[in-house]
């Protein structure tokens, strides 16, 4: 029987090609589950998965839970903001207090990089990344490639550019890596002061001009401006940043060809995206939220597997 290779989903950079493709064909039979009349499946009754977020969290957090839910798993929520970490508890102390309730997997969301892969060296549990602060989103980029895969048939030669703010964005990184991972083209697009310098040496392209960018791909994922994570200003105005780096309609009628446009949300209306473009049919957004409940019940159901 396939299986994961890791123990832990901790970003992207960890797994393989083959990884990818059995979270995809096991994503695929639970996304035919969650379409039935009867959307929940047994497989994880005898599994307990706590849920802590120290960040704000609308799609990952709700996304988790549902595909917990739907593989009849035991769900525990924590938010930072009404617990005791708030009176100076650490977070080995915190994660392994939840644990002593005999819970068999974290899905943590954190603003450090690199908490989860801290805390599955510290504690007894498969942890899940659902994003640890500029480092990685890996169940994000998983159900944007899927989504892809979905609308194009495949993820292997596809071109598709990451545009906006590349420098603060775990998105940004964890699609690079799945992404050439799978063999697509992928080049990101956006000021320069917003993408980071080691960027190329990832086998990405850069460019400027976002008219060439969309002429280019085959699929443009927008990204918003990480507003909480801009430590100082990275181009003089949102309007300016708008009018350089933003997609509106008559942009995206008048490229040479029909492009699909994705956006890992939260979106901001009016600023990376226009709403006749986020509404458009080009649009796979709410796609990728759907997909995104399939994916994440086949990482939580591989790596439970890998538990038991
Ligand atoms: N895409 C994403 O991570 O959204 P949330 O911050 O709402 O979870």
């Amino acid at each position: 029987m396939s299986e994961l290779s890791v123990k832990h989903l901790l970003g992207i950079k960890y797994l393989n090609e083959k990884d990818i493709q059995l979270i995809f064909e096991t994503a695929d039979h639970f996304k035919e589950v969650i379409n039935r009349s009867i959307k929940k499946v047994p497989s994880l009754r005898d599994i307990t998965i706590a849920n802590i977020f120290f960040e704000n969290s609308t799609r990952t957090k709700l996304s988790f839970e549902l595909a917990e839910k739907r593989l009849s798993a035991d769900v525990i929520n924590f938010s930072a903001g009404q617990s005791s970490v708030k009176k100076g508890e650490t977070l080995i102390d915190t994660v392994n207090n939840i644990l002593s309730m005999k819970v068999d997997m974290v899905v943590m969301r954190h603003p450090n990089p690199g908490a989860g892969i801290f805390l599955s060296r510290h504690v007894k549990a498969s942890i899940v990344n659902a994003g640890d602060g500029a480092h990685e989103h890996p169940t994000q980029a998983l159900l944007d490639s899927y989504s892809i895969r979905e609308k194009l048939g495949d993820v292997s030669g596809k071109n598709v550019v990451i545009v906006g703010d590349i420098l603060h964005s775990r998105v940004a990184l964890s699609n690079i890596f799945a992404l050439k991972l799978q063999g697509a083209n992928v080049k990101v697009c956006g000021p320069k002061t917003l993408l980071p310098k080691y960027i190329e040496s990832l086998g990405v392209g850069v460019e400027t001009d976002l008219r060439k960018a969309l002429n280019w791909c085959d699929v443009a994922n927008m990204l918003r401006i990480q507003n909480e994570r801009l430590d100082i200003s990275y181009f003089p105005t949102t309007r300016e940043y708008t009018q350089q780096f933003g997609v509106n309609k008559k942009l995206l009628d008048s490229l040479d060809k029909e492009i699909v446009i994705m956006h890992p949300g939260p979106i901001n209306r009016g600023v990376e995206i226009t709403t006749d473009v986020a509404d458009s049919k080009q649009s796979i957004i709410l796609n990728q939220v759907e997909n995104g409940v399939a994916v994440r019940m086949a990482v939580i159901y591989l790596l439970a597997s890998k538990i038991k």
